[in-house]
């Protein structure tokens, strides 16, 4: 492509496409401002499967990224002409969902001979909380939990973060997921099990895993929970069934505690008082709620993302591609996707 022109960050328009996992989304920004971020969720599919089931979301990537294209493009009012740029999500995720957003995004790209920008995945967690206000100070800590990562990390600029714990294992998405599945109830159990908890009481106790420094592990949780189920159902069969909501909330309040005491030991020893949630997980009530009682006792400005940013979306995509445009970091024709990709 020819040099690109450099535009202005309050009139700089980015066309983001998100693929990496089962949603399809697509965002519109506008002099950091999102005009449009639409999204076509393929639960349906994967709900048979009980999990996501790659094949199938790379076909139905294929099949949506067209129609949210044009309806993004219809709200924002802007036409493909009036874009600076294309950014992209280029991993961590599904190797195929990725490709087949990649691949989109290079094609336009070369077609409207247009800037490509490659986002982190993870990264754009993080910076969806720049996309209303109330905006974290810098710098800040963010606990990102999905259904890949369970991570925190230290955010010293939009584009400077550095990763200070980690799952050894399963993430904290994956956590709830599993449970979920244990309980019978669907893919992506997550959701489920947080509404059923909201009606329960947690009065069966799990212990706490101990794992070093600001790390994570959920593994050992996860055989607890199993043989808890197991022991029970042995002694009676409708034990599920007659307990469901108060084996959600015992299990959910016990993931969550695990995750927020870690965060605070992580914000006491570095004396960050600024601290943000991100990541699917974020969408959960009890983590939102624990999350304000916490920031309320230790004397933090909390930040929570609105939950069609705590998901996936392009909106998050978007945000970050507005940062690394005024970086001038774009990427040539050659870039393919990855689906494993470090932060730095
Ligand atoms: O960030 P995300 O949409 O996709 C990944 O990048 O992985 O996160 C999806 C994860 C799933 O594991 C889902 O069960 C979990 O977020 N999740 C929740 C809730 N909403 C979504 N987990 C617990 N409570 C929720 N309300
Ligand atoms: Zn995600």
């Amino acid at each position: 492509m020819s040099s690109p022109r450099y535009q202005s960050p309050d009139e700089l328009n980015i066309l983001a496409f998100e693929t990496s996992c089962d949603d399809t989304s697509v965002a519109v920004i506008s002099g950091g401002r999102i005009l449009a971020n639409f999204l076509a969720s393929q639960k349906v599919i994967h709900e048979q499967y009980g999990g996501v089931l790659p094949e199938a979301a790379s076909r139905a990537h294929q099949t949506n990224l067209l129609p949210v294209l044009n309806a993004a493009l219809e709200k924002s009012g802007l036409q493909l002409s009036d874009f600076h740029a294309i950014a992209f999500t280029r991993g961590p995720g599904l190797l195929g969902s990725l490709l087949v957003g990649v691949s989109f995004a290079k094609a336009l790209a070369l077609s409207l001979d247009l800037p490509l920008i490659a986002v982190h995945h993870i990264q754009a967690h993080v910076l969806a909380h720049f996309i209303d206000e109330p905006r974290p100070s810098f710098p800040f800590l963010c606990l990102t939990v999905s259904g890949g990562h369970t991570q925190i990390m230290l955010v010293r600029d939009h584009l400077d973060m550095e990763v200070i714990g980690t799952t050894i294992d399963d993430a904290a998405g994956e956590a709830f997921d599993k449970t979920a599945k244990l309980l019978g109830l669907g893919y992506p159990g997550g959701p489920v099990l947080d509404k059923l908890a909201q009606q329960g009481v947690a009065r069966f106790s799990f212990s706490e895993p101990q794992i070093a420094g600001y790390d994570f592990s959920f593994s050992g949780l996860k055989t607890q929970f199993a043989r808890f189920l197991q022991q029970n159902q042995a002694a009676d069969a409708c034990f599920i069934k007659d307990n469901l909501n108060d084996i959600c909330a015992s299990v959910q309040e016990r993931i969550v505690s695990f995750l927020l005491n870690k965060l605070r030991r992580a914000a006491r020893d570095m004396g960050i008082k600024e601290i943000a949630i991100a990541g699917g997980v974020s969408a959960n009530s009890l983590l939102r709620s624990a999350l304000k009682t916490m920031g309320e006792q230790e004397g933090w400005q909390t930040y929570i993302p609105a939950f069609a940013y705590c998901t996936d979306n392009a909106a998050m995509i978007a945000m970050t591609a507005h940062y690394l445009y005024q970086r001038r970091e774009f990427v040539g024709q050659d870039v393919a996707p990855l689906a494993r990709i470090p932060l730095d």
